[in-house]
């Protein structure tokens, strides 16, 4: 019995004879000589059939074979640098082939092109098509270097609650259910729940499923998604952003090191994501203001749809094309700080000099990307929260406990919440984000 190999470790493997138990992608060939394209999960390669060198049962079997029939290849490994596949460079003489179950029903992905809701119906089966393996991929590098990159700067791991008695962003974009006989709400955000942990572990973070509502299809919201929320004791909005710098920047760097195969796969231009590097700019909220209305009145336009870039007036949140003018004036993320207090979330800290802003920001990815971070400095006041919580229409009850925090021990202290499919949409160049989750949930969808 030959070893077994995976085909992401090929190289190690030339001039021996080698087992691959996988799928079969795609064949190609004529009469004699037969190219099976096969993939085992951690790749795909090339795989030559030889009349001559096979049994005529084997050569036969070969000849029957079906995309996605499952199958055991044995032969020797030969390197070639013009072979296909990823990583590619290395190609099989089979000697041996065990079909496992051959596909008798013709395989609904072909390599034709196939509709978006086609092929979000049959999600289960598209996660097999290289490019969405090659994003997926991305995404579970991107989860480790996320994770690498907290557990290895102080920052503990906290989990926080999925089903919670309260809203942390806002109720427009929750999702209510029933926690026998009492409302609850899926979590939007386990940021308070990160603000009570830091007063006993100084820095935390909590990685999970969060969950919006969102009630418009946009190329950006999906209503289940994942996000990463460091906080810590002792910051600022100044140290955060430093952070956030540091933080993002490992990520990218790591990717490009880690998944440089898949992002070419994908063909992702490496040179813009080479630059992320800190320092990030920063730019006041009025900054972007002006920029904004410059651009609005010289007419500028913007990717995807040529939009007119619109005007805004001081106070409005930002909208997608404001974004993607203002990140577009840089090479790397962009820091847009200080936003209007009236849009963003109760619990931000207002500038003393300037009560009208709060101490928070926003990463803006480049190229259009958006919004992949939203952070700030919580606020430390009692009584201003109390009278946010009021002020938003929030039920005062269900945010006893997190006042506790500020009357207990309270001090100045800032965290973040890095969106993971925002991030594989900017890493991996993607227009839309629901390629960036297995089984995304959206609007009007939720099979598979
Ligand atoms: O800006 P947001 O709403 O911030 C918070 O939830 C804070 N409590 C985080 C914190 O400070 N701990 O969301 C943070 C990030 C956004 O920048 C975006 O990347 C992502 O979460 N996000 C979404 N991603 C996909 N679909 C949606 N519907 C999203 N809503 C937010
Ligand atoms: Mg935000």
């Amino acid at each position: 019995m030959a070893e077994r190999a995976f085909i992401e470790h090929l190289a190690d493997y030339a001039g021996k004879e080698v087992t691959i138990q996988g799928w079969l992608y795609a064949k190609t060939g004529k009469g004699k000589l037969q190219f099976l394209q096969v993939r085992d999960g951690t790749g795909i390669m090339q795989c030559v059939i030889f009349k001559k060198e096979v049994t005529p049962e084997v050569f036969g079997a070969a000849l029957r074979l079906t995309q996605e029939s499952s199958l055991i290849v044995t032969g020797t490994i030969r390197a070639d640098e013009r072979a296909p596949g990823i990583p590619g460079g290395y190609e099989m003489g089979i000697r041996d082939l065990e079909v496992v179950q051959l596909v008798t029903d013709e395989y609904p992905i072909t390599p034709k092109e196939h509709g978006i809701d086609f092929l979000m119906q049959n999600r289960h089966l598209w996660i097999r098509s290289a490019r969405q393996w090659a994003t997926l991929r991305v995404r579970a590098t991107i989860i480790k270097a996320i994770r690498d990159w907290l557990d290895g700067h102080g920052f503990i791991l906290m989990d926080a609650p999925i089903l919670t008695p309260a809203a942390c962003e806002g109720t427009t974009t929750l999702f209510e259910t029933d926690y026998h006989g009492t409302p609850a709400y899926l979590s939007q955000s386990g940021q308070l729940y990160n603000e009570a942990n830091i007063m006993a572990f100084g820095r935390v973070y909590c990685f999970g499923p969060t969950f919006r509502a969102e009630k418009s299809k946009t190329r950006r919201h999906i209503q289940e998604f994942w996000m990463v929320e460091p906080e810590a004791a002792y910051m600022d909005l100044w140290q955060n952003m430093e952070i956030q710098e540091q933080f993002v920047s490992s990520i990218v760097q790591t990717v490009l090191r880690e998944r440089r195969k898949e992002l070419e796969l994908l063909d992702r231009d490496l040179s813009r994501l080479e630059k992320v590097e800190p320092p990030f700019p920063r730019i006041h909220y009025d900054e972007a203001v002006e920029m904004i209305n410059k651009a609005a009145a010289e007419g500028v336009h913007v990717p995807p749809n040529d939009e007119l870039v619109p005007a805004i007036t001081w106070g409005e949140d930002l909208g997608a094309p404001h974004e993607t003018h203002v990140a577009a004036q840089f090479d790397r993320p962009v820091f847009v700080h200080h936003y209007p207090t009236a849009v963003k979330a109760f619990y931000m800290a207002q500038e003393p000099e300037r009560p009208e802003t709060c101490r928070s920001s926003d990463l803006l990815a480049p190229e259009g990307f958006g919004e992949i971070i939203g952070g700030g400095e919580r606020s430390g006041d009692l009584a201003f929260l109390e009278a946010q919580i009021d002020r938003q229409g929030l039920p005062r009850e269900a945010y006893e406990w997190y006042l506790d925090l500020r009357r207990y021990g309270s001090v100045p202290h800032a965290g973040f919440g890095l969106g993971l499919e925002r991030t594989v949409m900017w890493l991996c160049g993607l227009s839309h984000i629901r390629e960036t989750i297995p089984y995304p949930r959206l609007l009007g969808r939720i099979y598979p």
